[in-house]
């Protein structure tokens, strides 16, 4: 089976989602950029679009061995120049520490956590990795040293192995299944009628949305980014699936910065800081313990995280 060739998938995916901007499929679908600007440019032309993030003619080089330092100085972001989503964000995340995101709805998360990734370049202030800003960094650094795992996976048209395999082209298929062993999704690939050659997306095997994020992590395994953003899905699964996401996510996030965008509270009890985020400010920061003694934002979320659950264990 030859695999889907990244035109196709370009295409697919730029065509399949009218509401993220081009540049954020390039990055967060991890294909390799490099061997493939210029097939790229050929598309975005095609298509009158342009990404607008910009590839430094010079890039920084970045250090042999990366260790995972991010730093946000004094973040400002407006994707409209007339609203600020995110003002004066100073977070120090230092190298294989965890860094948990809280907030409400439309507190600016998501996009705290995708400027790490440089999917969109921030209005003022920096981010930094291992001291480094990220619009230093050439395209190919930057996706080998940031993984993302949003709260949309997309899975195109081909077989589950050339689905993971598209993280890392010259995977075996040793590292595959261990990859997809530790993402808690090997079993079920397996009592597929075809395997790892079954046929998924659109007119093939429908994966579910639990399924979907564990492949997702199975991905980000195999890319193995020293810093890894994650942004949970807002979407309600069952216990046992979450529990198996989580233990997936667990996996993920060991020995590596892990930039966590969290909806529910219960699974990052044990971040090293956690940040509660208002209307795109810092409003709080320390860990559980501390924000729960505080008793301010973070306890509020808590409280309410926890009735929700209590409500849910009830209904079901
Ligand atoms: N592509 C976009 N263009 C314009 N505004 C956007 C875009 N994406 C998000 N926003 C706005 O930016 C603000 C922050 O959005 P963001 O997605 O970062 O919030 P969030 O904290 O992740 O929310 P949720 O908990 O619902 O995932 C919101 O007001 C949102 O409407
Ligand atoms: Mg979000």
């Amino acid at each position: 089976h030859p695999l889907v060739s990244i035109g196709t998938l370009v295409a697919f995916t730029t065509l399949q989602s009218g509401l993220l901007r081009p540049s954020v499929m390039l990055l967060s679908t991890g294909v390799d950029i490099q061997s493939s600007l210029a097939l790229f440019g050929r598309i975005f032309e095609y298509l009158d679009l342009r990404p607008d993030i910009e590839e430094p003619e010079r890039p920084a080089a970045l250090p042999a061995r990366v260790t995972g330092a991010v730093r946000f100085d004094e973040v400002g972001f407006a994707y409209d120049a007339d609203r600020e989503v995110l003002s004066g964000i100073d977070i120090d995340v230092p190298a294989g520490s965890s860094l948990a995101i809280v907030g409400e709805t439309g507190s600016g998360k998501t996009t705290l956590g995708y400027l790490v990734a440089r999917l969109y370049d921030v209005t003022s202030g920096r981010v930094t990795v291992d001291g480094i800003d990220v619009r230093d960094l050439s395209f190919a650094d930057l996706s080998a040293t940031v993984g993302v795992v949003s709260q949309e996976t997309y899975l195109f048209h081909s077989s589950v192995a050339d689905n993971l395999r598209f993280a890392k082209p010259d995977a075996t298929e040793t590292e595959l299944h261990a990859a997809a062993r530790a993402a808690q999704i090997h079993d079920h690939i397996m009592s597929l009628p075809d395997g790892y050659d079954t046929l998924v997306g659109e007119r093939g095997y429908r994966f579910s949305g639990g399924e979907k994020q564990r492949l997702a992590v199975a991905r980000a395994i195999l890319r193995n980014p020293p810093i890894m953003v994650l942004d949970e899905a807002t979407s309600a699964l069952d216990t046992r699936t979450e529990r198996e996401v989580q233990a997936a996510i667990d996996t993920l996030s060991a020995n590596r910065t892990t930039i966590t965008i969290a909806h529910r509270l219960s699974t990052i009890r044990d971040a090293d800081q956690i940040v509660v985020l208002d209307r795109g400010r810092v409003v709080e920061r320390g860990t559980h313990r501390e924000l729960v003694e505080r008793n301010g934002f973070y306890a509020e979320l808590l409280a309410r995280d926890t009735f929700e659950d209590v409500v849910g264990a009830l209904e079901s």
